[in-house]
């Protein structure tokens, strides 16, 4: 690892988890100059990796892109340039020795990431250890670290390239210089950052995004509504080419299973119950896009089309 990152201070990166957000997370270090090591539990998931980085890239589109006021971003041309310093690693503890950064992005799931630290704290003592979460604070992780204050949630978005932003939350005791690091850090990246003030659970927009999956699958739960009803609506509304459930879909209903625990596990609503409908796509192993099936049919879910032609009028259309 003698490349030099951008960022001045964080100059080599470990991820641990080489599913959706591992790998984008990898990609979009590497594609800014940062050598990356890569880790999974699974060995299959590791020989998936680059390959699967690769066609992420192909898929992009192959010119800057602005949209409202988003400046999507673009990876460099050369692809292979970018696989090139990204190193998938079977060994964590080959994967985090002498790192600056370790990113962990394995599921959602408490139990998971607590051993995932405490073998992190053993086997990269000098890193910043962040989680890539989407619902869960670092203090919950804390125990596992013997210096809490070199951990914290860094929480990036999916697809990484035109959601380019991340917010930033400390365990209560992260020291201010490791949030500025890696603060730093993100900002080489081409994200867009903002540092969460005090503990918030879901950060700022996954506590708004939560509230809105759990009323929307609540609606269909209820039998008021469709998923389609919902996004068809959601659309035109907010004006946005998807909706809350083709968002599920992207995210993997597998997933937004593991986060809706998470926030079910600490309501005060006793409504607040696991849905229906979710759990009926999940026992039916429809996962959204990674599986061909979620709410939607992939790879040209319903929804590209819900206005493909205007709405029927019968006296328009008279003759
Ligand atoms: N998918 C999204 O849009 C999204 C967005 C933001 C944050 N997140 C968060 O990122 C994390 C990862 O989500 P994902 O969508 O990439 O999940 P994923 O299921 O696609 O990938 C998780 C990977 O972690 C691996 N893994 C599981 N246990 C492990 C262990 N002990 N050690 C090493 N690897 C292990 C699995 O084999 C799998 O490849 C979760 O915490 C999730 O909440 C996801």
């Amino acid at each position: 690892m003698d490349e030099v990152g951008a960022a001045g201070d964080i100059r080599t990166v470990a991820v641990i988890g080489a599913g959706t957000m591992g790998r984008q997370i990898a990609a979009l270090s590497a594609a800014n100059g940062y050598p990356v090591r890569i880790h999974d539990a699974m060995p299959a998931a590791l020989t998936r990796a680059l390959p699967a980085i690769q066609d992420e890239l192909r898929g992009l589109p192959n010119a800057p892109q602005y949209e409202h006021h988003v400046y999507r971003l673009q990876p460099p041309a050369d692809h292979q340039a970018i696989l090139a310093r990204i190193q998938p690693v079977a060994d964590l503890a080959e994967a985090v020795a002498g790192v600056d950064l370790v990113i962990e992005a394995v599921r959602e799931d408490v139990d998971t990431k607590l051993e995932v630290f405490a073998a992190l704290d053993r086997l990269a003592p000098d890193a910043i250890l962040s989680t890539n979460s989407s619902s869960l604070p670092s203090s919950l992780l804390a125990p596992a670290i013997a210096d809490p204050g070199r951990l914290l949630n860094t929480h990036f978005f999916a697809p990484i390239w035109s959601r380019n932003m991340l917010e930033l939350m400390g365990c209560g005791v992260t020291r201010r210089d490791v949030i500025e690091r890696v603060d730093r850090f993100a900002r080489s990246l081409g994200l867009v950052t903002a540092v969460v003030q005090g503990e918030s659970k879901g950060f700022i927009i996954n506590r708004i995004w939560r509230a809105v999956k759990r009323e929307s699958l609540r609606v269909v739960d209820e039998g008021h509504a469709d998923p389609e009803d919902v996004d068809r609506l959601w659309m035109l509304f907010f004006g946005t080419p998807i909706g809350p459930f083709g968002v599920m879909d992207m995210v993997g209903l597998d997933v937004v299973a593991d986060i809706e625990t998470s926030y079910q596990r600490v309501a005060t609503d006793p409504a607040d119950q696991p849905s229906k409908v979710l759990h009926q796509r999940l026992a039916a192993g429809a996962l959204g896009e990674k599986t061909g099936q979620g709410f939607y049919r992939h790879p040209d879910p319903e929804y590209l089309d819900f206005f493909d032609s205007p709405a029927p009028n019968p006296e328009r259309d008279a003759d």
